[in-house]
């Protein structure tokens, strides 16, 4: 058994420097937060403004949260040609808040002010999002200039529809912070990342098999595992579906989510996702057992009923249903003989490895952020990991994941 491999940092913007560009609409107070999420996730981040940005929002807030100097006139700045030299730096520009007038100025390569400057002079990927009234987005001119700027390669990211600072309703909202962290992390993913071009299949969470309309037989499962993983390999740049059974997780940013309730229902969707795919990675916790006739109608106590008995059978097995393809992995959820358990599941269902974890330890299995997992290979070849964020552990596996594809 190899022995426990060294925790690196595993934020996701971790060595990335990222412009973050601020233009002038009441939406600039997001971008504070924005800011704030940028850095806990490891960004460097500097921070250029329009005049009219620090109208609402003063650098002095940028300069707090970034710790670096904001550039909002570039005739002020305290670096010789700051325009280029912020440019040069970035490996993202983000423009958050953008107006009209500033995805204008960007569509014609006008440089009125250090934002506009700075998207002309980076060779960087750009992505912007938009916040202006709906009408204003609506506008032809504003429909052609965010279709030049696609044609040339800027991501967009929102702008969301609901209540605007005019008062109407519609498109034209800045979508929140954490859905521009999540296209911008999807957006590095694509450009650079070791998965891009691939296609990787999650599964998550646990089934319900109903007993009758209001009850079912389920299991603990939160579907942070699975999440994470998806999450991760969106962020390496692949394409991502994750079929998940009821969980109160939001889905991150560009992944494609199917909802399944049953193993019935899941079997179905993991079988047309994997047919195409790279990876299949399958976290998920699909009940064994089913109710073998489930009630039409709530069930009711007797007078005098003291037990009840239900008949279960069984459930197919997904893994070793899917038709093979790709790499495989399973997971392993044990509560004794761990190793005994994982290495006759791994092969019954003929998985490339699969990922045991002790459901009853500490910070590990349902729940939990953390997991501490023992990868056991096809080859035979065993690895222990330390007890790490989820989050760490779904990049583990898709370094296994990498090298298999490879
Ligand atoms: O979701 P969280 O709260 O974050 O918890 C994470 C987790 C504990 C659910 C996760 O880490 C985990 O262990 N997932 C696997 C749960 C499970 O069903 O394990 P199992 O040992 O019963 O199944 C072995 C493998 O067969 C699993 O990959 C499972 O998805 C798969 N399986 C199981 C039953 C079935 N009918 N078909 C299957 O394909």
């Amino acid at each position: 058994m190899s022995a426990p491999a060294e925790p690196r940092d595993i934020r996701p913007l971790a060595g990335k420097r990222v412009v973050l560009g601020v233009t002038g609409s009441i939406a600039a107070y997001k971008a504070a937060d924005l800011c704030s999420k940028l850095r806990q996730a490891g960004a460097t981040v500097e921070v250029v403004m329009t005049a009219a940005a620090a109208q609402f929002v003063t650098p002095l807030t940028f300069q707090s949260l970034t710790a670096n100097a904001v550039v909002s006139d570039m005739f002020l700045a305290a670096e010789a040609e700051a325009h280029v030299e912020v440019a040069r730096r970035a490996d993202a520009l983000v423009i958050a808040p953008a107006t009209a007038d500033c995805i204008a100025n960007l569509a014609h390569g006008q440089t009125p002010d250090m934002v506009t400057l700075t998207a002309l002079a980076t060779t960087a990927p750009v992505l912007v999002a938009p916040a202006m009234d709906s009408q204003m987005w609506a506008h032809p001119a504003t429909r052609a200039n965010v279709e030049t700027l696609e044609s040339r390669g800027v991501t967009f990211v929102g702008p969301a529809s609901g209540r605007l600072a005019s008062g109407r309703t519609g498109a034209g909202r800045l979508v929140e912070p954490v859905h521009i962290l999540g296209a911008l992390r999807a957006m590095l993913g694509k450009q650079q990342g070791d998965f891009a071009g691939r296609k990787v299949v999650v599964s998550a969470g646990g089934t319900q098999e109903p007993l009758d309309p209001v009850r079912f037989v389920g299991n603990r499962s939160t579907g942070k595992m699975g999440f994470a993983i998806a999450e991760a390999a969106r962020d390496r740049g692949a394409a991502v579906t994750i079929v998940t059974g009821p969980v109160a997780l939001e889905t991150p940013y560009g992944v494609a989510r199917v909802d399944v309730s049953t193993v019935a229902e899941m079997l179905e969707a993991l079988t047309a996702a994997t047919l195409d795919s790279d990876a299949l990675v399958m976290s998920a916790a699909p009940a064994d057992f089913r109710p073998e006739s489930p009630a039409g109608q709530k069930m009711k106590k007797a007078p005098g009923q003291e037990t009840m008995t239900v008949t279960l059978v069984k459930n197919p097995d997904i893994l070793a249903s899917l038709p093979a393809g790709g790499v495989r992995v399973g997971f392993a959820a044990e509560t004794h003989d761990l190793a005994k358990h994982a290495v006759e599941k791994l092969a019954s269902k003929r998985l490339d490895f699969i990922v045991a974890n002790d459901v009853t330890a500490a910070g590990s299995g349902f729940g939990t952020d953390t997991n501490q997992v023992t990868l056991f290979h096809a080859g035979g070849t065993v690895e222990e990991l330390p007890i790490m964020t989820k989050y760490a552990v779904a990049h583990a596996i898709l370094d296994r994941v990498k090298a298999l594809l490879q």
